[in-house]
């Protein structure tokens, strides 16, 4: 074959760990609408930036460092980190990484999470806690989109890797990864009950 694919965009995605997640999930769930009942700032940056939702993005986005369940996320996040940049072959030899944001984000029906990527981080990602059935996944953009001015549309039947658009099922338990130039969206949650996941962001030293 005389065509070969170079400067892949590559997404992780796997389960937090094997088990136990039903009761972690219950225990982050309970304290992200704790947080949404005290965080009357974010409350209201969310009526303006978020509309119909509540995100700790623009308030209170060092979670990890303020509530032990938070905390168990980070340990829990790091070894999926690690292998996600060894995939990337990033050279962290002698290097640390760090969490440095870690936010709540609550969508409730009606709610939607325009287009968007994550500016001052190397790896973002979004870890599920909890996902009504039916709604809505994470959908990331062909990082190119804005260069295919005169290109004709994709096939209907194009092989997935060479769409433009691809959508991550949302899944409680799943962390997904990605490099944080990559835009993505969430669309609008369409079921009667919320969407709740926890975004982050790692840069290095
Ligand atoms: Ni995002």
């Amino acid at each position: 074959m005389p065509v070969r694919s170079w400067f892949p965009t590559q997404i992780y995605c796997e389960p937090l760990q094997p088990k136990g997640l039903a009761r972690f999930n219950a225990e982050l769930a309970e304290e992200c609408r704790r947080l949404r009942d005290f965080d009357a700032a974010g409350r209201r940056w969310s009526k303006a930036n978020y509309p119909g939702g509540y995100t700790s993005y623009a308030s209170m986005n060092e979670l990890h460092r303020f509530s032990s369940t938070f905390a168990q996320l980070e340990t829990r996040l790091l070894r999926h980190v690690r292998a996600y940049a060894r995939a990337l072959e990033l050279d962290l030899r002698g290097r640390t990484i760090q969490l440095t944001d870690c936010w709540v984000n609550i969508m409730p029906p009606a709610a939607a999470h325009s287009l968007h990527l994550h500016p001052l981080a190397f790896i973002s990602g979004t870890y599920y806690v909890a996902t009504p059935p039916g709604c809505p996944g994470l959908k990331f953009e062909d990082p190119r989109l804005d260069r295919f001015m005169a290109a004709p549309p994709k096939r209907a039947d194009a092989k997935p890797a060479h769409r433009t658009h691809v959508t991550y099922p949302a899944e409680a338990g799943q962390v997904i990864l990605f490099e944080s130039w990559l835009r993505h969206e969430v669309a609008t949650n369409r079921v009667e009950a919320e969407r709740i996941s926890i975004s982050f962001n790692y840069n290095w030293s």
